[in-house]
């Protein structure tokens, strides 16, 4: 049953908790100006989308399903090697990363204790260490990562003019993963699709029905690839990460 913000009890027993993952990998990536889908570039001999199972198949919280959301006609995914994976499901994106998402978590059955970790396909430089602080939070708003603004924030008019300068004390950068019940995040993102609602990450599905997710300090080298100069950049820091594990 659907619980709405007014009627939850802000707790969730952590101990019988299940935890499943979506990772929407569907998307073209036409800013990284590539023959290919940007998350299937390598490095360090990896896909990036292999990075960024890898950490969800390791992380010692075992995870038990991680649904794949892919292009339709995707060429690329028969070369990967971890979709050996058992744990790993794979099923066809939609068109935009929230309908995507959305066609993910239709696949998980409905229960009132099942989390799931929704991860971009195209951030491979995650840590164990910002699931864990995820992992953490019980409260059925949810989480996700993200990191405080460092540059001062600029509010433009349709002429790339000033319009305003923001309180930068209140402004946050959202990354994935992000993690919610399952079933009241279905709900949020049906609701707001349904509402033709531009919906470009789960925490503001949540927003709309009336949920209020944490904000949760994450690492700043958990980049998503999505220009030229970041694959580079993303390189770097999984050279600095050489101690994960791989399956
Ligand atoms: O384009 P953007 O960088 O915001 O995409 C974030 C993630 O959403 C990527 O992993 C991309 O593959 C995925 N995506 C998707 N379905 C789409 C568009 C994007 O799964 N239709």
């Amino acid at each position: 049953m659907i619980q709405t913000p007014q009627k939850f009890t802000a707790l969730t027993d952590t101990s019988t908790r299940r935890l499943v993952a979506v990772v929407p990998a569907a998307g073209i990536g036409s800013r990284m100006q590539t023959d290919k889908p940007k998350q299937y570039l390598t490095i360090q001999g990896k896909t990036i989308l292999e990075h960024s199972l890898n950490v969800l198949l390791t992380h010692p919280a075992n995870i038990e399903q991680i649904i794949l959301a892919v292009a339709p006609q995707d060429s690329y995914l028969s070369e990967l090697n971890c979709l050996k994976q058992p744990r790993i499901r794979i099923i066809q994106g939609g068109e935009t990363r929230a309908d995507s998402v959305l066609n993910g978590l239709n696949h998980i059955p409905s229960s009132d204790n099942t989390w799931v970790f929704v991860h971009d396909a195209a951030r491979p430089c995650l840590t164990h260490g910002d699931m864990d602080k995820l992992l953490a939070v019980n409260d059925i708003n949810g989480a996700i990562l993200a990191t405080p603004a460092i540059d001062t924030i600029k509010r433009a008019n349709n002429h790339k003019q000033i319009q305003q300068t923001e309180d930068r004390n209140h402004i946050w950068l959202a990354q994935t993963p992000q993690f919610f019940p399952a079933d009241l995040l279905r709900h949020a993102l049906q609701t707001a699709l349904q509402q033709g609602l531009a919906i470009t990450d789960e925490a503001s599905a949540m927003e709309l029905a009336g949920f209020q997710p944490h904000l949760v300090q994450g690492r700043t080298d958990n980049i998503k690839v999505t220009r030229p100069e970041d694959l580079a950049l993303a390189a770097f820091y999984l050279s600095q990460q050489n101690t994960k594990e791989t399956l």
